[in-house]
């Protein structure tokens, strides 16, 4: 029921401990045994023990001793003390400094199997509540909507307030711009945030196969239908349906799709019943559907009734004051994801990433981190690891602007810190404070460095 586990059990007294190891064996149980403190404490050091059962007194390590050990060592390992009849008082003490329980001399092997079946579960329900805990934030992370741009500050607070409403939301930006977590963030901030949210990717399907997906369809209605089905509307019900690509659809669905927004009601393909629905419309799409109803290809009422609040999420190039922050949260999650040590960004990397072009907007920055992440090989992201600077490696050409001071060390490092320090600016389009920061410089540091430029250069850089 369980599964197996390793428990160690240590006893200085030979009989009392295989006594015990045998019962445990018998439950199904690998047991390790140590006839002392100290033998036990090797055994938790190198393996993963589950459980200990260890007898109080015993010549060297007591048990208590053996527990605050184990306690300091391997604090997930549940132990559980056995006790002379009249030292009771001191397992309740344990039980204070962290033994899991306590059993009484002589041991009743059925208590002994109680006791253990609880311990075991108890440690399986603390471990199981950690890992669904840390599932949970994980989620909340991912949920997080980063941008501290003006763009995207707005954005968000109309996002926030449509929340609120039952309104129909369109929101429309380029590929990779967020439009789908935006839409999820909407469900999250909404009364609806506990009912589901139910995303239809309507590019993903073909006209008769996706109006059957939304709105279902009954029995017969089709070669095939040998059921009533219900649609992705119904599986909605009281939450937020996502019509994801909705610039896709084809006329026909167009209509039907109309009158569920006018009406919230919908028939299922083959009834001709009319069906209810409490379902709150979330609409997606990268194309320009102003255009596609100019020219005929959208139907200019299900453009507004889609459009009641419309989000507009602005190309990544539009707002690269966010990609520091941006860069910052996919690092953490990736170095999370693949357990690796990178920490950071060098100045250059940074500089490198502001300076992208970002045709895919977020995606884009998203999969050039990740990949940086594996590649890395310390705690810090340096350009190398990144696309843009690939020409650069150790044994290339020296970058631009470093020639003129070739056989001159010292001329070269501060030639290419100049230039270092230049890119950061530019990327940043000329703010101290953000260049400074990601240079790990302090402002007046930068300005510094910045006048001294200048007056070398004879005041003209
Ligand atoms: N503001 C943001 N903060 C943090 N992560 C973001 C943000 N915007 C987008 N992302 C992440 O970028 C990736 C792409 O976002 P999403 O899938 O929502 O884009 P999309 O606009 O729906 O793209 P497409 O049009 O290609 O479907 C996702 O991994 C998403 O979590
Ligand atoms: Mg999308």
């Amino acid at each position: 029921m369980l599964g197996q586990r390793l428990i160690l059990v240590v006893d200085d007294e030979q009989t009392q401990r295989q006594t015990v190891a045998e019962v445990l064996r018998d439950l199904g149980h690998e047991v390790r045994e140590a006839d002392s403190g100290r033998a036990a404490l090797d055994i938790v050091r190198d393996q993963a023990v589950d459980l200990v059962v260890t007898d109080m007194r015993m010549p060297g390590m007591s048990g208590l001793e053996l527990l605050q050990e184990c306690r300091r060592l391997r604090p997930d390992v549940a132990v559980v003390l056995v006790t002379a009849f009249g030292s009771i008082e001191t397992a309740v003490e344990a039980m204070k400094t962290g033994a899991a329980d306590f059993l009484t001399k002589p041991v009743d092997l059925d208590q002994l199997e109680l006791v253990v079946n609880r311990v075991l579960e108890m440690r399986r329900l603390v471990r199981e509540n950690r890992l669904l805990r840390q599932k949970l934030e994980e989620t909340r992370e991912g949920l997080r909507l980063i941008g501290a741009s003006p763009a995207m500050a707005e954005v968000m607070d109309r996002a926030a307030r449509a929340a609120e409403t039952d309104a129909t939301v369109l929101i429309t930006g380029e590929s990779g711009t967020g439009k789908e977590l935006l839409a999820r963030s909407v469900h999250e901030l909404s009364p609806r945030a506990m009912e589901k949210f139910v995303a239809v990717n309507c590019a993903a399907l073909p006209e008769n196969l996706l109006e059957s997906e939304l709105f279902g369809h009954v029995k017969g209605a089709f070669t095939g239908a040998d059921r009533d089905r219900p649609g992705r509307v119904a599986k909605a019900e009281g939450g937020t349906l996502f019509l994801d690509e909705i610039g896709d659809i084809s006329p026909v669905v167009q209509v039907k799709l109309l009158r569920f927004l006018q009406e919230r009601e919908y028939s299922p393909v083959g009834a001709d019943t009319a069906l209810k629905a409490d379902v709150r419309v979330v609409a997606a799409t990268h194309r320009d559907l102003q255009k596609m109803v100019d020219k005929g290809d959208f139907r200019e009422d299900l453009f507004y009734r889609l459009r009641v609040v419309n989000l507009h999420l602005p190309p990544l190039r539009e707002r690269r004051e966010d990609i520091p922050e941006l860069a910052e949260h996919f690092l953490r999650r990736y170095a999370e994801r693949y357990q690796r040590p990178v920490r950071r960004f060098s100045a250059e990397a940074m500089a490198c990433l502001m300076a992208q072009e970002y045709r895919g907007n977020i995606r884009e920055l998203e999969n050039l981190i990740e990949q940086a992440v594996v590649m890395a090989r310390d705690v810090v992201i340096r350009a190398g690891d990144l696309p843009c600077n690939r020409d650069e490696a150790p044994g290339a050409k020296p970058p631009a602007g470093i020639e003129d001071v070739r056989g001159d060390l010292p001329g070269m490092l501060e030639a290419l810190e100049r230039r270092i320090v230049m890119d950061t600016l530019a990327a940043f389009d000329g703010n101290k404070s953000s260049a400074a920061r990601h240079l790990g410089l302090t402002e007046s540091g930068l300005r510094y460095k910045l006048n001294k430029w200048k007056e070398e250069a004879g005041g003209e850089a």
